[in-house]
């Protein structure tokens, strides 16, 4: 069934694994759901020879209001939200697939000015963190007490950079960080997006309080796991309230987005085109 009536015109900015799967969709399923691709940018123009129609390749992102585009989805790294969100949302909604970069105050700061000023929305897909919803409504009602996520891997799938690219691995399991997913999120900036998620899925707690864990596990070779631990207010016993999901996702040996998560890609940029334009940042 149709989307809407009018087909929304989609961009999407990056020719990874996300981007390839979600081209591949709307090629094939678009049409018939009211999504129509108006363009594809890759950093490496050539990696869509073959598979991208010319007509459809994007030389200069710079240039994509020419296109005329409804929505952009961003799946290339959050260097592209930080350089070009604020441009983007010039011209389109934005569907952020790399939320780390909000982990930076003035990209988020930018992105919520140009939200407002251009009267267009922010989306950010909530990827591989479950219960998104639920983190929400439990924050929304004052009653998220603390919430920790922790995103276990083989040393591999991560793409580390500043300190973290340099701790040593001193056995089968190492705690690469544990802190605030603000101070993560710069050092492992696409390792980090789930996280990010949960900081913009609890604004109460946000990216200073929200405790990220990042963990080397060399038996995991073949799989993401995220573990998602909240606690609530104590009750009339004096217990507290708790929740704990343990996701566990198979992946590629070495890549850094598992296969449930490209998944759930498809299904935000579908859940994004349903949701009404309003200016602000909104998981989907
Ligand atoms: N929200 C989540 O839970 C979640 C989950 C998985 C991946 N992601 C993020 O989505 C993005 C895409 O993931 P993927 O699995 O498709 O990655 P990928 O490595 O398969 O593809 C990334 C693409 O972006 C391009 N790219 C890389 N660095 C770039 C840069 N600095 N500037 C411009 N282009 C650049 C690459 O050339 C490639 O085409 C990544 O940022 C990743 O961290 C988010």
């Amino acid at each position: 069934m149709a989307l809407d009536k009018v087909p929304r015109r989609v961009g999407v900015v990056g020719y990874g694994r996300l981007g390839q799967s979600l081209v591949s969709h709307l090629l094939t399923q678009g049409p018939q759901l009211g999504l129509e691709l108006v363009f594809v940018w890759n950093r490496d123009p050539g990696r869509m020879a073959g598979t991208v129609p010319a007509s459809l390749q994007l030389q200069d992102l710079a240039a994509l209001g020419e296109r005329h585009p409804d929505l952009v989805v961003e799946v290339a790294h959050p260097k592209i939200i930080h350089d070009s969100g604020a441009h983007i949302l010039h011209h389109a909604n934005l569907l952020v697939g790399s939320p780390s970069a909000l982990a930076d105050q003035a990209t988020e700061q930018q992105l919520r000015e140009a939200s407002h000023r251009w009267g267009h929305a922010v989306f950010v897909a909530r990827g591989a963190l479950w219960g998104s919803e639920d983190i929400t409504r439990l924050d929304a009602a004052g009653g998220l007490q603390s919430l920790r996520v922790t995103m276990a891997t083989h040393p591999d799938g991560f793409r580390l950079e500043g300190a973290l690219a340099t701790v040593p691995l001193l056995g089968p399991r190492t705690v690469l960080y544990e802190g605030p997913v603000r101070g993560l999120c710069p050092m492992a900036p696409r390792n980090s997006n789930t996280m990010a998620a949960a900081a913009l899925a609890a604004p109460s707690l946000g990216f200073d309080r929200v405790v990220g864990v990042l963990v080397a596990d060399l038996s995991l070779s073949d799989m993401h796991v995220v573990d998602v631990e909240l606690s609530g207010p104590p009750g009339p016993t004096g217990r507290s309230f708790a929740v704990h999901t343990h996701r566990e996702n198979p992946a590629e040996p070495g890549a850094v987005t598992g296969s449930a998560t490209v998944t759930a890609f498809w299904r935000s940029l579908l859940g994004c085109c349903q949701l009404p334009k309003k200016p602000g940042i909104y998981l989907c």
